[in-house]
């Protein structure tokens, strides 16, 4: 992927950080979801005091894009950390590789950063190889 484009979806999600809502765990969580036309969704983790449905970063930007009618994709970036300080990669939970894989195809490209110049890029198929999709029904 383009380096410009990358760095463009880092400083997207950075910018988002603020906005995570986890007062349970503390910890934030932000993505920027790439759509095949160009346009940037993103999303932050939103937890509830029943905890079971805390919902992902991931999952919000992707479903936040469902919602609006756009359902292909080409790449997201996730950062998170304690207290939105990021300071590891934050890969992504199995209910958002599932949901992943519902939308994208294997070379969808998953962006783990801490900082516009420390980030690792890896496929869907790198991540999540032998998943359950609508292939098996
Ligand atoms: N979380 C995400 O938003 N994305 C991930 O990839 C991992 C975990 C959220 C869920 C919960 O609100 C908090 O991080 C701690 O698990």
């Amino acid at each position: 992927m383009d380096k410009a484009l990358i760095t463009q979806l880092i400083e997207k999600t950075q910018s988002r950080l603020g906005d995570s809502y986890a007062p349970y765990s503390g910890f934030h969580v932000a993505a920027a979801l790439l759509a095949k036309d160009g346009k940037i969704y993103t999303g932050v983790n939103i937890e509830n005091a029943s905890y079971g449905l805390c919902n992902c970063a991931e999952r919000t930007a992707i479903f936040t894009a469902v919602n609006e009618g756009c359902k292909e994709f080409t790449a997201i970036c996730i950062m998170g950390g304690p207290g939105g300080e990021v300071k590891d990669f934050c890969p992504p939970c199995g209910a958002c590789r599932q949901v992943m894989g519902e939308f994208c195809k294997g070379d969808f490209v998953i962006i783990l950063a801490t900082d516009t110049e420390h980030y690792k890029t890896y496929t869907l198929d790198d991540i999540f190889p032998l998943r359950f999709d609508d292939s098996k029904l």
